[in-house]
């Protein structure tokens, strides 16, 4: 899933790893007690588990805990895991044994795993990693006070258990790392759709919606509080439905869309992700229909081969795909679209890989996340399907495709001068205090000279000029 990406630094990212490691600071918070304990939270992986960590936040802080920023003054150090691919559960094996450091010096401190990670492992994470206290499942954060008395106790403490209802609705998230301007809401959690190179549906279990009228009282605090963007989250938010057992109404996600929307029209609305299969012209109508909806679907199309779809399990073939692309151009041309694409998945021979490249030309997306095909256990494809293409062709494909995936950027950035965004100011830039940063409904990023600006307004942008990521541009009236 999921959003806020800049960049295409890398080969190797989930949603979100741009962010990945950061450490996370408290932005607002509600303490009903204070046990003088430090907390120390470390999300990597996708924007869900950014959104968790701030839930995980929310239910320490009501236990007395202070979240910092410095891991060396933490009690309880807790890394919120990414499963998605081989390479990042190595990368958070590498922190593991970093912060074993931290017990070093202080040998009460207490180290916990979340996320997908513990969910996968489960106890055989304990044994693996010895400096490990705490294995948490993301089902249940609930548990984590419990869980964590046990640990200070002295015993090694694990929950993994996946539930069916579990959404975490009525907890109010400690937003961390906030700018103050934009947040998610999760709206969702799990996923049914068993795509066979996944391994989501395993480490967070089935699907379910949250109930709608939180998400929107979620939404309007936010705006309350001063944010000006929110991004509904869910792997597949195209099927969010809730119904309420007390009335009988049943809340589709064009329907969510829509109520959030109605918030307030200063507030921006985005979402992700979106499964092709799922999208439908309702949905595309609403975000057509409110300005505040964010023009820019992330729309994953793995594979551009109908035959390597099938074998994905991704339940649409080519031709729906760029039906569904039509759709969106047709019914709102100034969208924007972005994909994830994997290289090299079993049994992907050249032509297939030549149907991904032809795909991105059709579709030429303002942004990609790129990967090459790696095996996860107990998924569909490693029982069923063998993981037969080599290494360096897989390696060399995501090459054609990062590159494809360049030349269509900057062709896109030569067209962009003389442009004019709307562009929701966000904070200074990094390059220089003079100027601020924001995007564009279509999630580009601008950079502009401060004048009277702040953080939250609404300002229109000319571009003058575009680098690789960023459009340089002028306030205009
Ligand atoms: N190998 C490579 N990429 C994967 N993704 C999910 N599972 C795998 C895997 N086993 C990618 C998909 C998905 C994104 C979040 O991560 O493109 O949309
Ligand atoms: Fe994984 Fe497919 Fe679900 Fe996305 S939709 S989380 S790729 S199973």
């Amino acid at each position: 899933m999921a959003e806020i990406y800049p960049g295409l630094e890398t080969l190797e990212k989930t949603h979100d790893e741009s962010r990945q490691g950061e450490a996370l600071s408290i932005s607002s918070e509600k303490k009903s007690k204070n046990n003088g304990k430090f907390l120390y939270v470390e999300s990597y992986g996708c924007a869900m588990n950014f959104s968790d960590s701030e839930i995980i936040a929310s239910i320490l802080v009501e236990e007395g805990f202070s979240v910092t920023k410095n891991f060396n003054e933490a009690d309880l150090l807790l890394i919120n895991t990414c499963s998605i691919r081989d390479k990042a559960e190595e990368k958070i094996r590498m922190r593991i044994s970093e912060l074993k450091a931290v017990k070093i010096k202080k040998p009460e401190a207490l180290i916990g795993i979340m996320g997908c990670m513990a969910e996968r492992l489960k106890a055989q994470l304990l044994e693996e990693e010895k400096v490990v206290d705490l294995v948490v499942g993301p089902d249940a954060y609930r548990e984590l006070p419990a869980l964590v008395r046990s640990a200070e106790d002295g015993s090694k403490a694990i929950n993994v258990l996946l539930s069916r209802e579990e959404t975490y609705a009525d907890i109010n998230p400690v937003r961390l790392n906030s700018n103050g301007i934009t947040a998610f809401i999760s709206i969702m959690r799990g996923c049914d759709n068993m795509c066979s190179f996944c391994v989501v549906p395993f480490t967070r279990g089935r699907e379910r919606s949250r109930d709608a009228y939180s998400i929107v009282r979620e939404a309007q605090e936010l705006f309350n509080a001063g944010y000006r963007e929110v991004t509904l989250l869910g792997q597949n938010v195209d099927s969010y439905k809730w119904s309420s057992e007390e009335t009988n109404e049943s809340v589709s996600f064009a329907q969510l869309l829509e109520r959030v929307a109605l918030v307030n029209p200063l507030l921006r609305v985005r979402f992700s992700t979106s499964h092709p299969k799922d999208i439908t012209d309702e949905v595309l109508h609403t975000i057509k229909k409110y300005h505040n909806i964010c023009k820019y679907i992330h729309l994953p199309v793995q594979s551009g081969s109908s035959r390597v779809l099938e074998l994905m399990n991704r339940t649409y073939n080519r031709e729906w795909y760029m039906e569904r692309v039509d759709a969106i151009r047709r019914i709102i041309p100034e969208c924007s679209i972005s994909a994830d694409i994997i290289s090299g998945f079993c049994t992907e021979t050249e032509e297939d890989h030549q149907q991904t490249l032809s795909m991105m030309d059709y579709v030429r997306y303002v942004m990609a996340y790129m990967f090459a095909y790696s095996e996860r256990p107990g998924t569909l494809a490693a029982r069923q399907l063998k993981d037969d293409v080599a290494p360096e062709i897989k390696s060399r494909r995501l090459q054609e495709i990062v590159d494809l995936q360049h030349v269509h950027q900057a062709e896109e950035n030569k067209s962009e001068p003389g442009n004019i965004y709307e562009v929701l100011v966000e904070g200074t830039s990094k390059r220089s205090k003079e100027q601020l940063f924001g995007r564009s409904s279509q999630n580009k990023v601008l950079i502009f000279p401060k004048g009277n600006l702040k953080p939250g307004d609404y300002v229109n942008v000319r571009v003058l000029s575009a680098t690789s990521a960023t459009l340089i541009g002028e306030v205009v009236n």
